[in-house]
């Protein structure tokens, strides 16, 4: 699997994703800050950093999705799709089921993935569904 996508009509340059996977970074909520000083949510960017993300999905880091309660946090969107915001996130034991379903939505045209095929994080942990806006 690869982040980047390649352009049907021209083979040596990447398309760009269609999918944003956007990791708060400076989320510090229900996690301790360790001595090093790098919040929960920089761990979870940075472990999302060094991993293979799935075909059409790019990853952003941002500060704050106003989430930070329920921090660590990250959303999902693209266009024409429904939006979704997870929160108490663990930073490094939850980035296989974070990818697996950035996975699932980046197949899902409208972003609605079946609830069983959701990754019990994403089943038990959504904060908001935000629908797409009307073009
Ligand atoms: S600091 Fe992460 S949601 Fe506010």
């Amino acid at each position: 699997m690869t982040g980047t996508t390649k352009d049907p009509d021209d083979s040596e340059a990447p398309a760009a994703a269609a999918v944003t996977l956007a990791v708060c970074t400076t989320c510090r909520a229900g996690l301790p800050v360790p001595e090093d000083g790098l919040v929960p949510g920089a761990r979870m960017f940075a472990a999302l950093s060094a991993a293979d993300l799935p075909e059409g999905v790019r990853l952003r880091g941002v500060e704050c999705l106003s989430a930070c309660a329920r921090g660590c946090a990250l959303a999902l969107c693209a266009d024409g799709r429904w939006t979704y915001v997870y929160g108490d996130l663990d930073p490094e034991a939850d980035v296989g089921a974070i990818l697996e379903g950035a996975a699932a939505y980046a197949a899902a045209p409208d972003g609605i993935v079946p609830w069983r095929a959701r990754p019990v994080i994403f089943r038990k942990q959504s904060i908001a569904r935000i629908p797409p806006l009307e073009t």
